[in-house]
């Protein structure tokens, strides 16, 4: 029986690429695309330590619930900080695709930041295989874009990619189907939301949780004065009473709580070119900067960057999508793109 279905899962090449964000979770599946985008959250009951639920369930759990049950993100900056509900939510997410389309010990691709380590790669790879997974491929991040944009990696031109995810902002120069140069700094769109929380601490007393936190920034967030100032009323808890309050924010004081965050991504990418070889600057003069990560859908973050390097900038067309697009399509085209991968023990970036 196991034999015949093992032969079955050959010939239907049951394989999957994933998007392991801070934020969200892509999983397409070879030969369907795209099967699933859902949170990166877990609900836990902490008296049983049992997983409740994955994905949007568990996110709308995420600061509203009472204390048995715990929603939390199980990744931070980019990375894992608690391997055991990564593996269940992968768990979780893999057997939820995989059902409709035969589950069966997939072959698992996975797009982790340029910049992790050695201990955080082994912790990616365990958890794969622990939710089912025959074998465990890995690839950069910024490389999966960068072929989900539909660039020609193996070219012998320099691309700059920046990502701004949810946790990491990945900085990458791609030349020759390698990484050239690579800077991940661990400012992106969360720290956008905290520096919210911040603001809204230090000028009005009062606390607001991460979600309203990011609706702020997704509704009224801007980085160049908008053409009429917008307001939002949102909901917190008086730091003082303790009491609930309602308060209204406007764009202007948003634009000014959001500056020290979207600078520090711009540093970076400057700091970036300047550790870039000449020769490849010039192919990111005549390319422009490709510009993905849900996080860079900031309203004007695309034309702030491009006054502060003064290069064009590329909006890519599917930016939340591109890294998922492109890990599959390494799944599609494996022997073209198998010397792009990860390779197992070899010596990582560690910083
Ligand atoms: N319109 C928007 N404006 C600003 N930020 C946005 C917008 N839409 C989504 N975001 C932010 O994008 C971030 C998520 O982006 P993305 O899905 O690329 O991250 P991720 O891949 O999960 O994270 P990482 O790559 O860091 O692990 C979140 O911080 C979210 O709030
Ligand atoms: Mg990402």
């Amino acid at each position: 029986m196991l034999s015949f279905f093992k032969r079955l899962f050959r010939v239907w090449g049951n394989e999957v690429a994933v998007d392991l964000g801070t934020a969200y979770t892509l999983i397409y599946v070879k030969g369907q695309g795209i099967v699933l985008n859902e949170p990166s959250v877990v609900a836990v009951d902490q008296a049983t330590g049992k997983v409740l639920a994955v994905g949007y369930e568990a996110k709308r759990m995420l600061g509203k619930t009472h204390k048995g049950i715990l929603a939390k993100r199980p990744m931070k900056d980019g990375v894992i900080t608690d391997f055991e509900m990564v593996q269940e939510m992968l768990y979780t997410f893999l057997s939820k695709t995989i059902s409709k389309h035969l589950w069966a010990n997939p072959r698992t691709l996975i797009a982790v930041p340029s910049a992790v380590t050695e201990v955080e790669l082994r912790a990616v790879r365990d958890s794969a295989e622990s939710a089912g997974s025959r074998e465990v491929l890995l690839v950069a991040e910024p490389v999966a874009a960068a072929v989900g944009i539909g660039i020609d990696i193996d070219e012998p031109a320099g691309h700059m990619i920046v990502d701004v995810g949810g946790g990491t902002t990945e900085i990458a120069v791609i030349s020759l189907s390698g990484i050239v140069t690579d800077t991940s700094i661990r400012v992106a769109g969360d720290e956008m939301d905290e520096a919210i929380i911040q603001f809204i601490r230090d000028h009005y007393r009062v606390e607001v949780g991460q979600q309203t936190a990011e609706q702020i920034k997704i509704e009224i967030g801007n980085v160049f004065p908008l053409e009429e100032t917008r307001r939002m009323e949102v909901r917190g808890r008086d730091l003082v009473s303790g009491a609930p309050k309602t308060i209204e924010v406007n764009s202007d004081e948003i634009r000014e709580a959001l500056k020290p965050v979207v600078y520090q991504i711009i540093d970076a990418v400057k700091r970036a070119l300047e550790r870039t070889p000449p020769e490849l600057v010039a192919d990111i003069i005549d390319r422009g900067i490709y510009l993905s990560g849900g996080g860079s859908q900031l309203r004007g973050f695309a034309a702030l960057l491009r006054e502060e390097t003064n290069l064009a900038v590329n909006v890519v067309e599917n930016p939340v999508e591109c890294v998922a697009l492109g890990a599959g399509k390494i799944l599609e085209e494996i022997d073209r793109y198998r010397k792009v991968l990860i390779q197992p023990r070899s010596q990582v970036t560690t910083r």
